[in-house]
């Protein structure tokens, strides 16, 4: 059983108090035994029967935060569309690009060109590095398959990944992420394989906790999303939803009329949307990498919060817009471009994310009972670590109490 003593700032970003309460304590302690929390706080409160414990002393002054979770990441997929991103900085649109081939069609392509094997070893040099970073779960998604085989493939190479690797994945059937280019005469033909097929397989196979859409124009419209969203929830999938992203489609209005666990995106998001989501509880996750990449402009996230929505922060980890898995950065970005206080964005990326995937009993923050996930960060404190930002902040990441590459 050991005990980290002497912490110089633990925030325990406990859920209750709103979006900038952390609960950080200074000269704090951290006890745990297996994969199991026993005790988070102040250094001088800690009980006796834990003072005797195996003493981890390597990390004294540091800060020590829950690990952090990736709650919006595209994580599998063949090649990268690097010709893509100079195309869109010499003014091409991602929707320009997407209508003559490019896009997501084309990833769809490189992934099924790639193996099983090449797949699963890119997902997990992304996780190995992802985890250097503090990152301890991942949320990861499907949608460049676009057939039952190549959906249900990638939910199993997730499930793979979950069985050989440290870092938690929870995984999200996107099947409605472009509607391949043979049905586009006739939709409701996809429509009804994704509701027919894919979703009960999933579901009913435990491959998928999630089931997301990408409700845009030129990827689906509403009256698609509500049958998808409909068979989701009867095979007993939680929602999830690409939304109001580069136009307002009224999408977090209908997350939130759904009881959508998470909209996504939000960048164009209506007055009427943030107060839908307010109302309903439903997880607004801000993705700057990908608003940065597009350059447009982020999430209104100052509005939500002030609304009282929770907001959550996350990679979009994908070879389009976001490709980056650096969710570090995603949080600097959320400072500077959406200003966000560091404390909120923590709060984003651990509990407020763990919520947007339905972990929030398990991890998200340091509590006794949890799973003793957690990152030691060399930083006196949580402004100063995305204030002086750094590759490699992180000097160790916790998963299930055991120190990856111990
Ligand atoms: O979250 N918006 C849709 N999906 C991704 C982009 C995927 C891609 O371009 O390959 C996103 O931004
Ligand atoms: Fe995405």
């Amino acid at each position: 059983m050991p005990v980290l003593r002497h912490i110089g700032m633990l925030a325990t970003c406990r859920f209750e108090g709103g979006q900038s309460a952390i609960h950080a304590a200074r000269n704090a302690a951290l006890a745990w035994e297996e994969d199991e929390i026993l005790w988070a706080g102040p250094d001088t409160e800690l009980p006796a029967q834990y003072q005797e414990l195996r003493q981890v002393r390597d990390f004294e002054g540091c800060l020590v935060v829950p690990g952090l979770i990736d709650c919006h990441t595209h994580l599998a997929f063949g090649g990268w569309r690097a010709d893509e991103f100079e195309q869109r900085l010499s003014g091409r649109s991602y929707q320009e690009i997407a209508k003559s081939g490019g896009g997501i069609l084309r990833t769809i392509t490189a992934t099924a060109e790639t193996s099983d094997i090449d797949l699963i070893a890119r997902c997990r040099a992304a996780l190995a590095e992802m985890a250097k970073l503090g990152v301890t779960t991942v949320e990861a998604k499907t949608g460049y398959g676009l057939t039952v085989e190549g959906e249900i493939r990638l939910l199993e190479i997730y499930k793979s990944l979950e069985e050989s690797q440290p870092v938690a994945i929870v995984p999200t059937l996107l099947a409605a992420h472009a509607c391949p280019p043979e049905f586009e005469r006739n939709r409701i033909f996809y429509i009804e394989s994704i509701c027919r097929d894919m979703i009960p397989e999933a579901a009913g196979r435990g491959l998928a906790s999630f089931c997301d859409v990408f409700l845009e124009q030129g990827a689906f419209i509403k009256d698609e999303v509500k049958l998808i969203f409909e068979a989701a929830r009867w095979h007993g999938l939680g929602l999830k939803i690409h939304a109001d992203q580069l136009s307002d489609t009224g999408g977090a209005s209908l997350a939130a009329s759904f009881g959508a666990a998470s909209a996504d995106h939000l960048d164009c998001i209506s007055e009427g949307g943030i107060r839908a989501l307010a109302a309903s509880g439903t997880v607004a996750v801000s993705l700057p990498l990908a608003s940065l990449y597009l350059g447009r402009t982020p999430m209104p996230a100052r509005r939500l919060i002030q609304a009282g929505v929770p907001v959550a922060v996350a990679t979009d980890f994908n070879p389009g817009t976001a490709p980056s898995f650096h969710l570090p950065l995603a949080m600097l970005l959320a400072c500077t471009m959406q200003r966000m206080t560091p404390a909120e964005v923590l709060k984003g990326a651990t509990i407020y994310a763990a919520k947007a995937i339905g972990e929030e009993d398990d991890v998200g923050s340091l509590e006794p009972g949890k799973r003793a996930d957690f990152a030691v960060i060399e930083a006196p404190d949580v402004s100063h670590w995305l204030y002086h930002f750094a590759l490699h902040r992180c000097l160790a990441t916790y998963i299930g109490g055991e120190k990856l590459g111990a």
